[in-house]
């Protein structure tokens, strides 16, 4: 296994491009099963997560292809070779479960294997599936795999989620798109991901209105046509540079931002003191050090993203003086703190707050990358620490930053991937 090794902190100076949303394109993926016709998806980032995703789409009958610029791939679903996306592939992405709503809509029926347990939450599907319920369709469960058929057709229904789940919005979109009539989610998930899935889904032909609100509405149509498609920037890549410029008190300017998505994320930094400025499509962030302590909610967008609380945690570990750090989107979410620990940070966790009592500087240590973002926020502090870091279980970091090393090397940090 490959792990990060970083010798020693130094401040981050230059700039970096960020890529394509991970979270973005999964939906988008899965999304070209709507149709026969080929798609073309730009800015696709070069992610283990999407390289399963394609392997996915390849297992269904879908005709995968690179582009010669190798951030475009091309999928054509000509015919849905195989119903059923098996356990090999959805145990080792979550998002996989996400073919379900388009099968269901294009052939009427699909098995996809139940994701399971995750290092972040029990992570139900019930909201999807509640969702395909109201459409019509028929779900069974058994042997570790939930079936979903149409009897005639899907119908278009009013359906009201009982959380604004982000996966939920989406299966439930794709299932409509080509529902008889009018479907309405209420409650949905407003997330930038969401605007992209629904950009998309128009530009193949859909109708879809409101996404970016808590209420969209999707007007069913007979077929869907291929499109070309440029996926947004990922915020989550970009507020993780945005706090390694802030951890290691340098200067970076993060391209290929749309700094209205990371508003969250600009606000809650801008109140530790750091200068922040925004251009059209840059954000540059600078500390000159003596940031304040500050509190950090998660919340669905547009509040403080679930996806940035371990890097903001490490990043507040390195404040002197009392912040909180409260988690409400998944129930166990702070895996990084017994690692960060291991650093000498000083965080106290009750239930979904951890207590964190800053220090001037973390010391480095061996550490290991429970999950994705865990691990971005391990490498932040060990850019930080005084002496060497070592991170272990870097595939998880592998699943969401491409060239993680690299950017950060172009920056000026002292960090080396060995791979084992
Ligand atoms: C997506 C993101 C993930 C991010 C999360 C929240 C992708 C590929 N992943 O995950 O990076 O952290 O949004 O912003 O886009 N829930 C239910 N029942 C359901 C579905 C969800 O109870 O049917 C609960 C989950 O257990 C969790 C919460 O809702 O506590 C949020 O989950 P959801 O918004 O669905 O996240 P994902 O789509 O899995």
């Amino acid at each position: 296994m490959a792990k990060y090794v970083i010798s020693e902190g130094v401040p981050l100076r230059g700039s970096v491009r960020v890529d394509g949303a991970k979270n973005a394109v999964l939906p988008i993926i899965a999304a070209s099963l709507l149709s026969e016709s080929k798609s073309i998806i730009e800015e696709v980032p070069d992610l283990n997560d999407v390289r399963i995703m394609c392997d996915l789409l390849r297992c269904l009958g879908t005709d995968v292809q690179k582009q010669s610029d190798p951030t475009t791939i091309s999928f054509e679903t000509k015919e849905i070779t195989n119903s059923t996306a098996p356990y090999e592939l959805v145990n080792k992405l979550r998002a996989s479960f996400l073919v379900m709503g388009p099968m269901l809509a294009r052939t009427g029926y699909v098995r996809v294997a139940l994701p399971g347990g995750c290092p972040i939450g029990s992570r139900p599907v019930d909201l999807h599936l509640k969702g395909f319920s109201a459409l019509g369709a028929e779900i069974t469960q058994g042997h570790g795999y939930i079936e979903a058929r149409k009897n005639k057709k899907l119908v278009g229904n009013k359906i009201y989620l009982d959380f604004p789940s982000v996966g939920a919005t989406e299966n439930i979109m794709m299932a409509a798109v080509m529902a008889e009539g009018q479907t309405i989610i209420e409650n949905a998930a407003n997330e930038p991901e969401i605007v992209d899935l629904a950009s998309y889904l128009n530009e193949m032909g859909a109708i879809v209105v409101g996404a970016g609100t808590d209420t969209i509405r999707i007007e069913g149509v007979t077929s869907m046509k291929g499109c070309t498609h440029t996926v947004i920037p990922d915020r989550i890549e970009a507020g993780t540079f945005m706090i390694a410029a802030a951890i290691t008190n340098g200067e970076v300017r993060i391209e290929n931002v749309v700094p209205d998505h990371l508003k969250p994320v600009v606000a809650k930094l801008k109140e530790t003191g750091l200068e922040i400025s925004e251009e059209l499509s840059a954000i540059t962030v600078k500390s000159i050090g003596g940031l304040k302590p500050i509190d950090v909610k998660t919340l669905p967008y547009p509040g403080f993203p679930t996806d940035m609380q371990a890097q903001v945690t490490s990043m507040l570990s390195c404040i002197p003086g009392t912040s909180m750090v409260i988690e409400t989107i998944f129930e166990n979410r702070f895996m990084h703190i017994s690692e960060l620990k291991r650093m000498g940070a000083n965080i106290k966790i009750d239930g979904r707050t951890a207590v964190i009592e800053g220090k001037p500087c973390l010391t480095g240590a061996c550490v290991k990358a429970t999950d994705l973002r865990a691990g971005a926020a391990l490498v932040l502090a060990g850019l930080a620490a005084e002496g060497a870091t070592e991170i272990s279980e870097i595939q998880h970091i592998d699943r969401g930053y491409s060239g993680f090393a690299e950017k950060l090397k172009s920056l000026g940090a002292k960090i080396t991937r060995v791979e084992d």
